[in-house]
């Protein structure tokens, strides 16, 4: 249990996103945001644009800046509210970086070796564009995590994908180590991996995951497109041979794909959109889908513009974020900088 913003105590929960493109797409809302959203009312919530991650690979800097305030502009648009949770840019918390040294000193060389994400992206970029932050990675997201954890007794939830189990588990280790080693500091987290955070695959590709680093232009849905094309998308979207509209991930990957997208954007389960979709084919039904999608994504649009339109108001309430995660990260090192032994600055 914690102290709220607001003074109550609820558990707490902290997430992370990365600011690498110039909008959010589909996959990043129904996965992610949505349920941040959902959990910041139960929940003491921590969200953070991971712009020190988004470094890991080569970028450029003024796009990085840019991305930085669209990704939080847009989680905004979808919901999240400053004055109920604690929306952040993790390079405003300086204690992330800190952290994560004293976490990475902590951390095997064959440890860190053996993330997959990390071995499936240095196999492909190559050794050369292989940069120790990429490698690192990981360590800063418990870095990032560890920071949060709740004074004794609280525990902390991370909503995250499946794809981010390995770097939770490998965060779990970390706690442990360092609870062992300096005694009883950090709460072990755990990975909340929503049942209904639908998993969302490319709309050409439907066995791959839809993904800024590896969806084709076609196969990605992106928040911040106009409707026009976004509809065009959905119309291309690859299909399976027949014509019914049914949930079979083996048979019909892309058509299950479509359902999944189009149930978790109404609440309703596959067999009521098999149902509602019984006999009238593909066409109809993606033509649905896509005026579904435009008609969520519109007032998200067109809140994201009008915060983007405001920077400096924006910049504000980023510093209120700022201010209250900071609050609790630099209590938290406090007690780390304290365990790991280093001298308190003198007064
Ligand atoms: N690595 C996460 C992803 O790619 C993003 C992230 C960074 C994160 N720090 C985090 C997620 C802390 C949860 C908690 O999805």
């Amino acid at each position: 249990m914690s102290e709220t913003p607001s003074g109550s105590t609820l558990p707490r929960v902290l997430s992370g996103i990365q600011p690498t493109g110039d909008s959010f797409h589909l996959g990043n809302y129904l996965g992610a945001v949505r349920q941040w959203v959902a959990m910041q009312e139960t929940h003491d919530a921590f969200y953070c644009v991971v712009d020190l991650h988004a470094i890991t690979v080569e970028h450029d800097p003024r796009a990085l800046r840019r991305r930085s305030r669209v990704a939080a502009a847009q989680c905004l648009a979808m919901g999240l509210d400053q004055d109920v949770s604690t929306l952040f840019v993790q390079s405003h918390v300086p204690e992330h970086a800190e952290l994560a040294w004293v976490l990475g000193c902590l951390t095997g060389f064959g440890e860190a070796g053996r993330m997959t994400q990390f071995k499936d992206k240095s196999t492909k970029y190559g050794s050369s564009a292989t940069t120790v932050g990429l490698f690192t990675y990981p360590v800063l997201m418990a870095a990032d995590i560890l920071l949060y954890t709740p004074g004794h007794g609280g525990a902390l939830e991370v909503p995250v994908g499946e794809d981010q189990r390995q770097h939770l588990e490998l965060t779990r280790t970390l706690a442990q180590r360092f609870n062992h080693r300096f005694g009883e500091t950090f709460a072990v987290p755990e990975a909340f991996i929503p049942k209904d955070a639908a998993k969302i695959t490319d709309l050409q590709e439907p066995t791959a995951k839809m993904s800024k680093s590896s969806s084709s232009p076609q196969g990605i849905v992106e928040v911040l497109e106009e409707p026009g094309p976004l509809r065009k998308k959905f119309m291309r979207a690859v299909t399976d041979t027949g014509s019914d509209v049914r949930y079979d991930e083996t048979e019909k990957p892309g058509i299950s794909n479509l359902v999944r997208i189009y149930a978790s954007l109404e609440g309703i389960s596959y067999d009521e959109v098999e149902r509602k979709y019984a006999g009238s084919g593909y066409g109809t039904f993606k033509k649905d889908l896509a005026a579904l999608v435009a008609d969520t994504f519109t007032p998200i649009r067109e809140r994201t513009h009008r915060l983007l339109a405001d920077e400096e108001q924006l910049d504000r309430l980023l510093a209120v974020g700022a201010e209250r995660a900071g609050a609790v990260a630099a209590r938290t090192m406090e007690v780390v900088r304290d365990r790991v032994g280093f001298v308190a600055r003198g007064r």
